[in-house]
């Protein structure tokens, strides 16, 4: 009875006293938390219990403030208890820096001669290793001191009365998905947690640790065999310190659990308090990539600028040379021709001629509508002299002239703009059977050619100089919106004549209106126009081309058939059958013989222009007196040097097409 009373009591009292002995505590983050602070230890407004901050050589402590009976007062044995943490260290300067922290047994919540540098705060010199310390202390070291055998600069140890680690490992912990350990960088400013048992029947003490976002690992980074009533007083506080070798170091704990007797509750780590943005690491990474890689973005923009500028500056480089200035007005930007011609895609391409190719194009600033003939040359020689012309032929002002607005040089190219003429040219309407809906009847092309006339007037005797267009022929003659013939495509002979285009022989123009005596001594005056006029003439009225190979032998050239026709006495069967009946005899018999008399082969026998224009205008009656050099007698005469012409001009242009190497 008395023995059960005693089983039944010291149960009791077993129970009561475990039940006292049972301690345990919570914190997911320290808001509010009565904690025995001291050093630089404090309690952020958002709850992070903050160890060490940016203060050099200085520790901080932060301890249960109540003091935990560890050991059964009966048996003198140490109770089993558990406990665990997160925790996060940083520093901005991990290569020179150093910093420990470590969770602690003492039996006091104070550390007066404790040294901060190497010590975590916890010893001094003298101190250290003394047995008399009693202090259990778990480290997390990034400092390699080699006085304290310290592994490396990254380790977590477990410190009895020392720092030199009764047991230590580099910080890891055993991945049970990956089946490896996975080092951790304690200075990483990562969340980690930590977790420390110990057994008291077991006599073991477990120290785990891992990356905050993985379960607890089933293998502990440390397992020491240790009985701790030797080191263990009664009572002992719990707690954490911390100290500081070098400024801005940040060492927090965001959560504690503590059991005694028991497996200390989990963490909720969704509670835990948010750790500050480490903005100095931040910042050291902005330096160290985000700076060198705006730096190298900077610069590849800037090279990419760079190069487009150049290459847009390539793509619209221009030749202006100093003795240019005077004719600025008259100068276009390549770029603008260059938008104005969407870039010369054959889509705008108007036609295609001896002397390059004509353009149509909108201009960016004016929308004006103009054609763009661009030339190509590969000499320097005569320029000055030829765009001095091309400026005074652009001051030319002329309703029978295609108005000539300006020029534009590149290397190798010249750039001529004009009005623009929607109607096209001339021979478009003559010759080609797909326009043969918008033939022109006999007043248009009788207007068309006075038009011509004037236009050849004026140069040849009403402006200031003497201007020899050269390459008189329907297509040249543009016709505008109200079907007025004008005159363009000037001087360009003349470029030939500077031998600045290739394939240039010494006589230009275009076979089948080439004065014969051009072909002799290649010297340009006004009757040369007055022949290609004359050529001009025939063709308007005949509707043929001057030469046409396919015709019978004596037809090969339109004055060779008007000539033997009109000395036949049958000079209307030439006139262009797409009239029909619809002309005035007298008109057309009247330009058959003008072009007749204008193209005789002598220049002397040739009309000027204002004798052309008064018989075209009827103020002068063009008699058959004036054409008796034409006579029959002549005739054959005749015939031979046109035909010698013909063969001739043939050759030079075959001789130049070789040597231009097309
Ligand atoms: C570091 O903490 C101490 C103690 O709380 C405080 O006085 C000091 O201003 C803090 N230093 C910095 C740089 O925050
Ligand atoms: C070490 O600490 C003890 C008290 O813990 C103190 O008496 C002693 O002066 C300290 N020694 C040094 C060198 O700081
Ligand atoms: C350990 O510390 C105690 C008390 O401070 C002292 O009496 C003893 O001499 C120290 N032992 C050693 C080896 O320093
Ligand atoms: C982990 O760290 C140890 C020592 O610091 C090293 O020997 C080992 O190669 C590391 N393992 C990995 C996977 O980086």
């Amino acid at each position: 009875m008395f023995v059960k009373f005693v089983v039944l009591f010291l149960l009791l009292w077993g129970s009561i006293a475990s039940q006292l002995n049972d301690i345990g505590f919570t914190y997911n983050g320290f808001g509010g938390v009565n904690m025995g602070l001291d050093g630089l230890a404090q309690i952020t407004d958002n709850g992070l219990l903050l160890l060490v901050n940016t203060t050099k050589q200085q520790m901080g402590h932060a301890f249960y403030p109540h003091p935990l009976h560890f050991m059964s007062s009966s048996t003198g044995s140490v109770f089993s208890f558990s406990t665990t943490f997160v925790f996060a260290m940083f520093t901005q300067f991990t290569s020179i820096g150093g910093t420990a922290m470590a969770f602690v047994m003492a039996p006091s919540k104070k550390f007066p001669g404790a040294s901060p540098a190497g010590y975590i705060g916890l010893f001094n010199i003298t101190t250290v290793g003394n047995s008399s310390n009693h202090v259990i202390a778990v480290e997390m070291d990034t400092i390699k001191s080699p006085e304290f055998n310290d592994i490396d600069g990254n380790h977590v140890g477990i410190d009895i009365n020392d720092l030199k680690s009764a047991q230590s490992a580099p910080a890891s912990y055993f991945s049970d998905q990956e089946n490896r350990y996975v080092n951790l960088t304690l200075f990483s400013g990562q969340a980690m947690q930590l977790w420390v048992e110990y057994s008291g029947p077991q006599k073991q003490l477990n120290v785990t640790l891992a990356s905050i976002d993985v379960p607890k690992p089933t293998i502990p980074l440390l397992s020491l065999n240790i009985d701790l009533s030797p080191i263990v007083v009664d009572p002992m506080f719990v707690g954490f310190s911390s100290a500081t070798h070098t400024f801005d170091v940040h060492n927090y704990v965001l959560g504690w659990s503590f059991k005694m007797n028991g497996k200390a509750k989990e963490l909720t780590l969704s509670q835990l308090p948010k750790l500050p943005r480490f903005g100095p690491k931040k910042k050291s990474k902005m330096f160290s990539v985000g700076v060198p890689v705006i730096v190298v973005t900077l610069l590849l923009v800037f090279i990419f600028i760079i190069q487009f500028i150049v290459k847009t500056k390539k793509k619209f480089a221009e030749v202006l040379e100093d003795w240019e200035s005077e004719y600025r007005p008259h100068r276009f930007k390549y770029r603008d021709l260059y938008i104005a011609t969407k870039g010369f895609k054959n889509n705008e391409l108007l036609g295609t001629g001896g002397f390059g190719r004509v353009y149509r194009g909108v201009l960016p600033r004016s929308k004006a509508e103009v054609a763009v003939k661009r030339v190509s040359y590969n000499s320097t020689q005569g320029e000055r002299e030829f765009v001095a012309e091309i400026v005074s032929i652009g001051k030319l002002r002329n309703r029978n002239i295609v108005p000539l607005l300006g020029y534009c040089r590149r290397k190798g190219e010249l750039f001529l703009v004009y009005d623009f003429m929607p109607n096209g040219s001339l021979d478009k309407f003559l010759f080609d059977q797909t326009t043969i809906g918008k033939m022109l009847n006999w007043n248009q092309r009788f207007r068309i050619i006075k038009s011509v006339a004037a236009a050849l007037l004026y140069l040849h005797e009403e402006w200031e100089k003497i201007v020899v267009h050269r390459d008189v022929k329907s297509s040249n003659v543009l016709i505008d919106k109200e079907f007025n013939g004008r005159l363009g495509d000037f001087g360009l002979a003349r470029l030939y004549d500077h031998g600045t285009v290739p394939q240039t022989t010494h006589v230009m123009g275009t076979l089948g209106y080439l004065a014969p005596e051009l072909c002799r001594n290649g010297k340009a005056n006004p009757s040369v126009d007055v022949f290609a006029f004359g050529i001009f003439l025939l063709e308007v009225a005949c509707g043929r081309r001057p030469i046409e190979p396919q015709a019978s032998k004596e037809c090969v050239l339109l004055v060779d058939w008007v000539l033997s026709s009109w000395g036949k006495g049958m000079i209307l069967d030439t006139v262009d059958r797409k009239l029909g009946m619809n002309y005035e005899v007298e008109e057309i018999e009247l330009v058959l013989k003008l072009g007749l008399l204008c193209s005789h082969s002598i220049p002397n026998a040739r009309p000027y222009m204002r004798q052309v224009v008064r018989y075209l205008e009827g103020e002068v009656p063009l008699s058959d007196i004036t054409l008796l050099g034409l006579s029959t007698t002549t005739n054959d005469k005749t015939l031979v040097s046109l035909g010698s012409t013909v063969t001739r001009s043939s050759s030079v242009v075959a001789e130049s097409v070789l040597s231009g190497g097309r």
